[in-house]
């Protein structure tokens, strides 16, 4: 294997050895938290579920090339954006909620980068905002809401001591997360198209999913629904996945002394290209 670029290779500026790491079924991290190296990790963690930069950073290198252009639609407070500073590519984000907006500003002025373009909007209406139109983007990357995982009304088994607290993270209702499982599939699926529009043929989509716990009425497996909707997309080829397994989640004794109840220390990165119409 040699250490240059192959000038067949038009997808990113990896050489083979890179490439082929960065095609490993799972990614396994456990990223700082304090100190220069959590790229504001102090600041972020005021989000429910913020995407490391230094992962996003690592799709971001295999699926763009230098200066290349990318969207996140699910901005929060930056994951995509700050990876996108750091890899010398420019990026559109968006996000319903100011308080986001504003810690990702925060974090800017922390690390020294200069701030991508931050549009609070709701993604439903991508296609009104002119800033998605002024170039074509060479890739979606993304972390949306996972349907109502975070806003569900706390039972009394989630009450108990110890257990992880879920928090919405915003509370319109526009806000993706909370809507029901099946509208939320929906709903994305119609954004995700929209975007579609703005990216160029060749461009991929990355999609986040983090599965549900099964309930008696759904198998609640969230990333096998998403593609089964995304692929009726006419023009979006589905490639697969990576697993992302995040160190740093704890485990709990769900289900303890009685029945299995899995910790989801992973989630999904469900990758698809774009052919175009
Ligand atoms: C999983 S979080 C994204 C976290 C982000 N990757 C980060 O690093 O901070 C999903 C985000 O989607 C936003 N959101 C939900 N519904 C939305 C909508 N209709 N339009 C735009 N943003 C929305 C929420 O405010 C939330 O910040």
């Amino acid at each position: 294997m040699t250490n240059e670029r192959d000038p067949r290779n038009r997808l990113n500026d990896l050489d083979a050895r890179a490439w082929t790491y960065a095609l490993r079924s799972v990614i396994s991290t456990a990223y700082p938290t304090r100190g220069a190296a959590s790229l504001a990790h102090h600041l972020r963690r005021k989000h429910p579920s913020p995407k490391p930069p230094q992962l996003m950073a690592e799709l971001i290198r295999f699926f763009t090339r230098r200066h290349g252009h990318i969207l996140d639609p699910f901005a929060g407070v930056g994951g995509t954006l700050i990876a996108s500073s750091l890899e010398e590519r420019t990026a559109v984000g968006i996000d319903l909620s100011p308080e986001y907006a504003t810690i990702y500003q925060a974090v800017c002025a922390e690390l020294g980068i200069p701030p991508q373009t931050y549009l609070v909007a709701d993604a439903r209406h991508l296609l009104d905002l002119p800033a998605v139109h002024e170039r074509p983007f060479d890739l979606i990357l993304t972390d949306p809401p996972y349907a109502a995982m975070m806003a569900r009304p706390k039972t009394g088994e989630r009450r108990k001591r110890g257990r992880p607290q879920p928090t919405p993270f915003t509370t319109s209702p526009a806000d993706l997360g909370n809507l029901p499982y099946h509208e939320f599939i929906r709903e994305l699926s119609a954004i995700l198209s929209s975007a579609l529009q703005v990216l160029r043929p060749d461009g991929h989509l990355v999609v986040f999913a983090k599965d549900l716990q099964p309930t008696p009425e759904h198998h609640n497996m969230l990333h096998a629904d998403l593609v089964v909707a995304l692929r009726q997309i006419p023009g979006l080829e589905y490639r697969g996945y990576q697993i992302w397994h995040d160190q740093s989640q704890r485990l709990y004794p769900f289900g303890y002394p009685y029945t299995f109840v899995a910790n989801q220390i992973h989630q999904f990165i469900l990758i698809f290209r774009w052919r175009g119409e």
